[in-house]
C-alpha cells in the first residue's frame, strides 16, 4: 500500500528512483511522483496513473541530481489526482516528503495549521504532516531531524516517510512506525538505496538494514545513522538479501500472476526442500521443533491473517483440528485487533501472511504479543516485520510475489502448514506412524502433479472464454474444498471484476440456490474425498435448476462429467492434499477470463499488494 524509494549518492538518483517505482508498483497505481534535489533545487513532478504516465510526463524536464525521493500512491486520503499525488511540499518550499500509512489525528493537526494560517494544495494527511513539520522547524529553530521528531511523538498512526530539504542537499532523513523500510548501503558504502521492500534495491547491494518502528534513519551517501525518537543512536544491524534480480521479473511471460502460477511446482518443492522427507519419515521445521511442546500442548490455536492468507488459515483450520486434535479458531486480523479476545496461556496464535507487512495482522499480533500469546509465522517475505515480530515460524520460500492477486504464496502457505499440522500430530501421537508416512508421499508428489495440471492450462482458458460474459459466479465446495471455493471466488472477483461468492456446497440451500437460473455459472470444487457422495448431489440440485455447472474434479471420476457442462480434472490425492492442487484450476480460470475481459491482472483495480494500512 503506497511504495517509496529514496536514493542519495554519486549515480543519478532519477533512473534508481524510476525503476524502483516500476517494481513497488504493486503496492499501488493511483498516482506517481518524484522529488530530486540539485543542490538548492527541488524539482518535484507528479502525475495521477500508473509510473508510466508520470514517465510520460517529464519527458524534456530537468531530471539532474544525486538524490530523490519517489512514490507510487495508493489512495487514502483523497482521490487518486495530480494534486493529491505524492511528493508534497511544506509551504515555504523548503522540504519536500514521501508517506506510505495513514496519520490518524491528521484532521485535528490541520486545523491547528489552518488557525496558524496556513493553507493546503491536496486533501491529504501527508500534506498536513509535512506542514506540520515545518512548523515546528520554524517556531522552535530547530534542525529538521529534531522537528521531525517532536512531530512524530504527536501524531498517531502508521507511517514510512523520506524527507529531503533544501538545506541539506545530500540527505535523506526517514522515519517508520508500522509501514515498511528498508535501506541497501551501495558496494562503495558511498551510496543508499531506501524502500519499502528490497526489489528496488537487490541490483545494487545485498547488504540491506531493515528499520525498525519507532527509529529515524538519517542517510547521505557515506553515512548511515539511526536513532530512536528520544535521540539516542541505535546500531544498525546489516542482513544479506536472500534474493535474485531474475526473481522479480516476468521471465517471459506476458504478466507476473501467469509467471507465479506457473512457478508452483518450483516453489511448492522449494518450500518442501530441506523439510521433507518422505523416505526417512522426517519433516526438519526448527521453528516447530524448538517449540514443539508449546504446539502439541496448545489448548487452542487462533489462526490470524487477511484475503487469500485467510483462506489458507480457514484450510489449516480443518488440518491442524483433523491431524492434531487441537482446536482450531480462524480471525480476520482486522476484527480480532478490535474485538477484546481472550487469549489464555496454552493458546497458540499463528499468523499467516504472504507480505508480513499487512497491517491489521500486525497489529493484532503486536496486541496478541503484549497479553503474552506465543506467536507463530507463516510469512512468504523474509525479514518482514511480521517474522520478525513472532517468536517462531516458518518461511513459504515461494520467491516474491509480484501479482497483485496471491497464488504462489498460497499453496506454499498450505505446504507450511501441512509440515507443521503433521510434525505435531506425530509428535502428539495423534495420528498413525502409517496415515504420517502415507501424508508424507503424497506431498513429496505435490510438485509433480501441480506440474500436471499446468500442463492442461489450455482447457481452462476455453473455459474462461466461454463464460467471461457471466455477471456472477457461484463457488461451492465442502469440507477441505470449501476455503478452496472462497479463494476461487475471491480471485474471480479480483482479477476479472466478476462478481463471485463462495459457499460450503450444502449451505447453499439456504440463500444462494435463489440467484441460480441458466445464466449463473457454478464451480463445483468436487474433487474424490469423504464429501465427494455429498457434493454430487448439490450438483444436481443445480443443475435441476438449470444453472451452468463447471467442475474441478479427480481424475477417473466419471460421474460429475455427466452433470457438469465444462470440467476440468486433476490427480488424485489425500483429500488434505487436495486444496493444493485443486486452488490452481481456479487460479488460471481467473486469469484467462481477466485476460478475455482485457483487464491489467498484474494491477487490478483498486487493490493493492501490501495492505499497510487498516
Ligand atoms: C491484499 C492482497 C491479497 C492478500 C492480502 C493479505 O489484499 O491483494 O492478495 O491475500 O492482502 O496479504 P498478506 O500479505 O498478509 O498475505
Amino acid at each position: 500500500m503506497c511504495g517509496i524509494v529514496g536514493y542519495t549518492g554519486p549515480r543519478e538518483a532519477f533512473p534508481v528512483i524510476l525503476k524502483g517505482l516500476k517494481r513497488l508498483e504493486y503496492r499501488g497505481y493511483d498516482s506517481a511522483g518524484v522529488a530530486l534535489l540539485n543542490q538548492d533545487h527541488l524539482n518535484v513532478y507528479k502525475k495521477k496513473g500508473k509510473v508510466a504516465d508520470l514517465e510520460e510526463a517529464i519527458i524534456g524536464k530537468d531530471l539532474q541530481a544525486n538524490i530523490g525521493i519517489g512514490h507510487t500512491r495508493w489512495a487514502t486520503h483523497g482521490e487518486p489526482s495530480d494534486r493529491n499525488a505524492h511528493p508534497h511540499t511544506s509551504a515555504n518550499g523548503s522540504l519536500a516528503m514521501i508517506h506510505n500509512g495513514i496519520i490518524e489525528n491528521y484532521a485535528q493537526i490541520k486545523s491547528e495549521l489552518l488557525n496558524k494560517g496556513y493553507s493546503f494544495k491536496s486533501d491529504t494527511d501527508t500534506e498536513v504532516l509535512i506542514n506540520f513539520i515545518e512548523y515546528i522547524q520554524s517556531n522552535n529553530d530547530c534542525s529538521l531531524e529534531e522537528a521531525l521528531r517532536i512531530a512524530l511523538k504527536r501524531v498517531t498512526g502508521a507511517y514510512c516517510i523520506l524527507l529531503i530539504e533544501k538545506d541539506n542537499p545530500d540527505t535523506i532523513i526517514a522515519a517508520r512506525k508500522g509501514s515498511p523500510l528498508v535501506i541497501g548501503i551501495g558496494k562503495g558504502r558511498d551510496e543508499h538505496f531506501l524502500a519499502s521492500d528490497a526489489s528496488p534495491i537487490i541490483e545494487y547491494t545485498k547488504e540491506v538494514v531493515y528499520v525498525n518502528d519507532y527509529e529515524l534513519a538519517i542517510v547521505k551517501p557515506g553515512e548511515l545513522i539511526l536513532k530512536n525518537l528520544g535521540n539516542e543512536k541505535v546500531t544498525p544491524y546489516v542482513t544479506k538479501l536472500d534474493m535474485e534480480l531474475a526473481a522479480i521479473e516476468k521471465g517471459g511471460y506476458d504478466h507476473f500472476m501467469l509467471k507465479e502460477i506457473f512457478e508452483q511446482p518450483s516453489t511448492i518443492y522449494d518450500c518442501l526442500r530441506g523439510r521433507l522427507d518422505a523416505a526417512a519419515g522426517t519433516i526438519t521445521m526448527s521453528g516447530v521443533e524448538q517449540n514443539i511442546e508449546q504446539l502439541k500442548n496448545a489448548n487452542r490455536i487462533m489462526i490470524v491473517a487477511c484475503g487469500t492468507s485467510w483462506h489458507a488459515g480457514l484450510v489449516a483450520e480443518y488440518i491442524f483440528e483433523e491431524l492434531c486434535r487441537i482446536p482450531v479458531e480462524v480471525e480476520y486480523a482486522s476484527e480480532f485487533r478490535y474485538r477484546n479476545p481472550i487469549v489464555n496461556k496454552g493458546d497458540v496464535i499463528i499468523a499467516i501472511s504472504q507480505s508480513g507487512e499487512t497491517a491489521d495482522t500486525l497489529v493484532a499480533l503486536e496486541k496478541a504479543k503484549e497479553n503474552g500469546a506465543f506467536i507463530f509465522g507463516i510469512v512468504n517475505v523474509v525479514g518482514s516485520s511480521i517474522s520478525r515480530i513472532s517468536h517462531a515460524g516458518a518461511y513459504t520460500h515461494a520467491g516474491p510475489e509480484i501479482g497483485v492477486a496471491s497464488t504462489k504464496a498460497f499453496t506454499g502457505q498450505l505446504a507450511v502448514i501441512m509440515m507443521m499440522a503433521l510434525k505435531i500430530a506425530i509428535e502428539k501421537g495423534s495420528i498413525t506412524p502409517e496415515y504420517y508416512k502415507k501424508l508424507l508421499l503424497e506431498l513429496q508428489d505435490v510438485p509433480e502433479k501441480v506440474d500436471a495440471i499446468l500442463k492442461n492450462a489450455e482447457e481452462l482458458q476455453v473455459i474462461a472464454d466461454k463464460y467471461k460474459d457471466a455477471s456472477d459466479f457461484l463457488f461451492l465446495g465442502r469440507g477441505y474444498n470449501f476455503p478452496v471455493a472462497l479463494e476461487g471466488a475471491l480471485k474471480l472477483k479480483e482479477i476479472s471484476y466478476i462478481h463471485a461468492e463462495g459457499y460450503p456446497a450444502a449451505e447453499m440451500k439456504h440463500g444462494p440456490i435463489a440467484l441460480v437460473t441458466s445464466q449463473l455459472p457454478v464451480v463445483f470444487v468436487a474433487t474424490k474425498d469423504s464429501y465427494h457422495e455429498k457434493i454430487v448431489s448439490n450438483m444436481q440440485e443445480i443443475k435441476a435448476r438449470r444453472g451452468k455447472i463447471i467442475s474441478i474434479i479427480t481424475d477417473g471420476d466419471t460421474v460429475s462429467p455427466t452433470l457438469s457442462d465444462d470440467w476440468f480434472s486433476i490427480p488424485m490425492a489425500d483429500e488434505l492434499i487436495a486444496p493444493i492442487l485443486s486452488v490452481i484450476p481456479l487460479q488460471l480460470l481467473s486469469y484467462y477470463t481477466g485476460i478475455a475481459k482485457g483487464i491489467d491482472v498484474d494491477k487490478p483495480r483498486n487493490l493493492a499488494k501490501s495492505v499497510t494500512v487498516e
